[in-house]
Parts: C-alpha cells; sequence; structure tokens
C-alpha cells in the first residue's frame, strides 16, 4: 500500500464512538494526538444484568451523545469549523447502539459540510498503541512503515483475536475465540467469584493478593498449529472448583468451596493465570509462524490487564519486537482511536481518488 506523508494525516478530525456501552468522541490530531478523549461509561446502568443490555445501551448513548460531542470539542479548544472529517466506529457492535453514533456523526459532518468516514471498531483498538497525548509520558514510537509488519491481539469483552498487520489498514486475521472473548470470560467467572461487572478490573486486582498456584486451572491447548482460543473450559472449571462436583457412583466428588478472602485471592490469581497464559502461548505461536513481524499491538478493554501487559513487554523484550501497549485510558472503548485510524481511511481514499468534497449526506460510512 502506498504510506502516507505527515502532510496526509494532518487536520483535526473527530471521532465517534457508541458501538456498546461507552459513548465517546475526541478531537486527534494530524492521526496520533489526542487533544480530548471524553468517555461517559453506561457500566452502572447494566451492572444489575451482569452483562449490556443492547435496548438500555442504545437510549443512554441517544440521550448522551450530543453532550459528549461537545464536550469532546470544548475540551480539545477547537473549533467545530477548524475539524477535517468526523469519523465513526461503524462495524462491529450492537447495531441500535452503532446506529446513534452513526446519525449524530453524520449530522455534525452534514451540518459543517465534512466527509464522514466509517472505522471498523476491533481495527481501531489495534491502533490505540500509536495514540499520544500533547504531554504524553513517553517518546511515541515513529509509526512508518519499519514497524511493520506487525502482530497485533485484540482481547476484550466481545473478540479474542490475533492478527497480521502490514500497515495500520492491511490487516489479516490469523485466529480467534471459538467460544467465550477473554473479557466475557473475566465478566462470567466474576459472577461466579460474587464479584461486580464488569469482572476483569476485580479479578485483576484481586489476583495480585493471591497465590496463583493453589488451584490449577487448565490453560487452553488447541490443535497443533492452531490460533484460536477457547475460554468457555477455564469457565467451566472455575464453576465446578467453586461449586463442587458431586460424587458419581461412588466416585470422587468435590465439595463446594467456602469463599473467604484468601481462597477469593487465590481463585482470581489461578483464573488469570491461565487466561493470560493461554493468550501468550498463541502469541508465541504466532510470532513462530509469522517470524518477519517487528511490533507487538494490543487493544481491548482486557489490554489494560497488569499480567498482561507485563508478559506483552517480557514476550516483546525476549524476541526483539517492539510493544507499543495503549495507554490505559486508550484500552477501552474511546472514541480517540476511532479518530486516529479515521485518519488513514481519508488518507487512503485521497490515494483512492475519492473527493473529500462530497458532502456527508451522499456518503456512508463503509
Ligand atoms: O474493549 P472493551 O471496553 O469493550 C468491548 O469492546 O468489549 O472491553 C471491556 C472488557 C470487559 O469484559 C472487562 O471485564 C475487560 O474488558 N477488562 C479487563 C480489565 N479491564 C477491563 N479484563 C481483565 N483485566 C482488566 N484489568
Ligand atoms: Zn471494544
Amino acid at each position: 500500500m502506498n504510506w502516507p506523508t505527515p502532510g496526509d494525516l494532518r487536520g483535526l478530525v473527530l471521532g465517534v464512538e457508541s458501538s456498546c456501552d461507552e459513548t465517546a468522541a475526541a478531537v486527534v490530531r494530524d492521526g496520533r494526538i489526542v487533544l480530548s478523549n471524553v468517555i461517559a461509561t453506561q457500566h452502572d446502568l447494566h451492572a444489575e444484568y451482569r452483562g449490556v443490555v443492547p435496548e438500555i445501551a442504545s437510549r443512554a448513548h441517544a440521550e448522551r451523545i450530543g453532550a459528549v460531542i461537545d464536550m469532546a470539542l470544548n475540551t480539545a479548544h477547537v473549533r467545530a469549523e477548524d475539524l477535517r472529517a468526523v469519523a465513526v466506529s461503524a462495524h462491529p457492535g450492537l447495531i441500535g447502539s452503532l446506529l446513534v453514533g452513526v446519525s449524530a456523526a453524520k449530522a455534525v459532518a452534514w451540518t459543517l459540510g465534512l466527509p464522514v468516514i466509517g472505522v471498523d471498531h476491533v481495527r481501531a483498538h489495534l491502533y490505540a498503541g500509536f495514540l499520544e497525548r500533547p504531554a504524553g509520558p513517553a517518546a511515541p514510537i515513529p509509526l512508518d512503515n519499519r514497524l511493520f509488519p506487525a502482530l497485533g491481539l485484540v482481547v476484550s469483552g466481545g473478540h479474542s483475536s490475533i492478527y497480521r498487520l502490514n500497515s495500520p489498514l492491511s490487516i489479516e486475521l490469523l485466529g480467534s475465540t471459538r467460544d467465550d472473548a477473554v473479557g466475557e470470560a473475566y465478566d462470567k467467572a466474576a459472577a461466579v467469584l460474587g464479584l461486580p461487572y464488569p469482572g476483569g478490573p476485580e479479578i485483576d486486582r484481586f489476583a495480585a493478593l493471591g497465590d496463583e498456584r493453589r488451584f490449577d486451572l487448565p490453560i487452553a491447548r488447541l490443535e497443533h498449529g492452531s490460533l484460536d482460543f477457547s475460554f468457555s473450559g477455564l469457565k467451566t472449571a472455575l464453576l465446578y472448583t467453586v461449586h463442587g462436583v458431586p460424587s458419581e457412583r461412588g466416585r470422587g466428588g468435590t465439595p463446594a468451596l467456602t469463599l473467604d478472602q484468601q481462597t477469593l485471592h487465590d481463585l482470581c490469581a489461578g483464573f488469570q493465570r491461565a487466561a493470560v497464559e493461554a493468550i501468550m502461548l498463541r502469541l508465541d505461536r504466532a510470532l513462530a509462524q509469522h517470524p518477519d513481524c517487528r511490533t507487538l499491538l494490543i487493544g481491548g478493554g482486557v489490554s489494560a490487564n497488569s499480567r498482561l501487559r507485563s508478559r506483552c513487554q517480557e514476550f516483546a523484550m525476549a524476541k526483539a519486537l517492539r510493544p507499543a501497549l495503549p495507554e490505559l485510558q486508550f484500552c477501552l472503548d474511546n472514541a480517540a482511536m476511532i479518530a486516529g485510524l479515521g485518519s488513514w481511511v481519508l488518507a487512503e481514499r485521497r490515494w483512492q481518488g475519492d473527493d473529500l468534497q462530497r458532502s456527508a449526506s451522499a456518503q456512508s460510512p463503509d
């Protein structure tokens, strides 16, 4: 593919995200510099159902999206007239939720006479490691073609997948989950353990206090060479460990556990070890199959996990890969990653000779 010059990516892009239970808007400059990143989470609305209720999610997005976009523009200290485009998370996601963001993005773009760009939410997660803040903590990774090909891992409530990337826009799926996504497994494990929703952050916190070897929970292994994931066995093993197994025809059986504080911490540590090491096995195998990869990109809510982050750092160091781990605020669903990747889609349209002056009403997100 063509590689964009800094000039191709120059300018301000407004990003809009509403694919699941986060209503978000952000302004990103030059494809990377995040001037604002506003996220209105709905976790409190869905907590009692222990999962996202689509009707509640879309109604909450509709109520909040206007204020969230206004706040993103105000905190970025930019004028709407200075924007170059509006990028919106267009797929995959909950259809009613996506529609709210897409409609809002189109309305803003139409009012300002700007192009509207549909962005793939999962691909955008892989771009999150390239985002910077104006006064960011670390020296930014120069985003050029020497970083590619790259190995990409998306781990969230809806996805567990490994990719090979030849650029931020050129992506090949290598493997994905055959059952639960890893974030979903964390959330279900939290339910078994009586922890609040979403469960990932709670299990991560308690895991640090526990003994990961007390409960030998299984690290899923699939057939030789497969890069797919499976987390349902781990979830079931945790369930049986906690609730016990009745004896059958005079054989075995295990009693239910008493969930005292230390046992809870040990279970969290055992679960976290099994979940993260299963991911690391796949990454190791993927690199063996794609030894020309130079960079490790991770994204999605579970990329905020402390063990996964440190294991990815170690893995990258051992394999001479460059790690691009997103800042925590860019791991969960956010609109900065949408605006950032949107700048690339805009540049690509220009190379393809697309007329960017077409009004938003004439364009639909891909
Ligand atoms: O990417 P995201 O915000 O939304 C989806 O697209 O799904 O990811 C949310 C998921 C939830 O399942 C949540 O439990 C998980 O990310 N999560 C974590 C951590 N923080 C969030 N899982 C493990 N450890 C964490 N620290
Ligand atoms: Zn996501």
